[in-house]
């Protein structure tokens, strides 16, 4: 993966790879399932995406999702070991407690990947780190990482820790990305998990991405997933709706152009579904 992410620096297309190598030496999976306020029928949800295919989940205890993703992972006639469960705690919990809580609600021995949701209001939470390194250390979960971090605040994470998160998870989409956040990322070894990646809708019908979308005999959604698989960050969609949930996994076996990647990449105008993108 190292290989082909200073491919992407040079500017090289990325050759579409299914999984991603963390510096941990864990393989995961480079797409994912979002679950947040996917909370009706979340288990039927959650059930009907493993059996599409999905290989990841992403959740959080304030999605209330996890109760329902429990079951479903309960339900699915498959192995647990194959799919990739996502969790995270908050900036004012224990770590190691809420792990523990969060593997409960989910019915589950251990997560893939915990991550800090979102930096703390003063330092960078480097007691969670510590508490999430005891849970990894007990076998609580097998990777640890951050989100909604900006790069200051990991690089002070990783000098008073001495230790880089696997990912860092934010919004991140072609209309409100940062390539610098990108540039570090790569340089480090850290993943960029994308979440909101079809802007929450907002943008879908933008006649830029809607044009080049339908040139592919895509959907938009479809390109936005595909422009984030090829620049090697992982996008998260999140889909209610089984024909949506279909359609997002349809993006493998076609190619943006490099031409058309720096088109995507030139709509960025820092647009956040939130409001603001935290990260910058
Ligand atoms: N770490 C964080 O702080 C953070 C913050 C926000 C989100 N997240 C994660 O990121 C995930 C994704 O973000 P998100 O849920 O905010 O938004 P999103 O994935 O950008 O957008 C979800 C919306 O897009 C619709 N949709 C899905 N597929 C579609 C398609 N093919 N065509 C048209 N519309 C489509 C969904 O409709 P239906 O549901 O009706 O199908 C839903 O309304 C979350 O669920 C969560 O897991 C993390």
């Amino acid at each position: 993966m190292a290989a082909s992410l200073q491919a992407l620096q040079r500017g090289h297309q990325l050759p579409y790879e299914a999984t991603l190598n963390l510096h941990t030496g864990s393989v995961m999976p480079a797409l994912g399932l979002g679950t947040w306020q996917l909370k009706h029928h979340t288990a039927a949800t959650v059930l009907q995406a493993l059996e599409a295919g999905y290989q990841m989940i992403d959740t959080s205890a304030d999605y209330h999702t996890q109760r329902g993703i429990g079951e479903a992972l309960g339900e699915f006639d498959g192995d647990r070991e194959d799919i990739f469960i996502i969790t995270k705690i908050e900036e004012t919990d224990d770590a190691y407690e809420a792990t523990h809580r969060n593997l409960a609600e989910l019915r589950i021995d251990y997560a893939d990947l915990v991550l800090i949701h979102r930096p703390p209001e003063n330092g960078v939470g480097e007691a969670l780190w510590q508490g999430l390194r005891r849970a990894r250390r007990d076998g609580l979960t097998r990777d640890i990482g951050v989100s909604n971090y900006t790069i200051e605040q990991i690089e002070e994470l990783v000098y008073l820790t001495g230790e880089l998160p696997v990912v860092n998870q934010v919004e991140w989409t072609p209309f409100g990305h940062s390539p610098r956040m990108l540039d570090f990322c790569i340089d480090n070894g850290i993943v960029i998990q994308a979440w909101s990646p079809l802007t929450r809708g907002n943008r879908l019908n933008d006649d830029k991405l809607a044009a080049m979308a339908a040139r592919y005999g895509r959907t938009p959604a479809q390109l936005l997933i595909r422009w984030n698989l090829q620049l090697g960050v992982v996008p998260l969609p999140k889909a209610n709706h089984s024909n949506h949930m279909r359609e997002n996994l349809q993006v493998f076996d076609f190619e943006i152009s490099p031409q058309d990647m720096a088109k995507l990449r030139a709509l960025n105008e820092h647009f956040s579904a939130l409001g603001r993108l935290q990260y910058l």
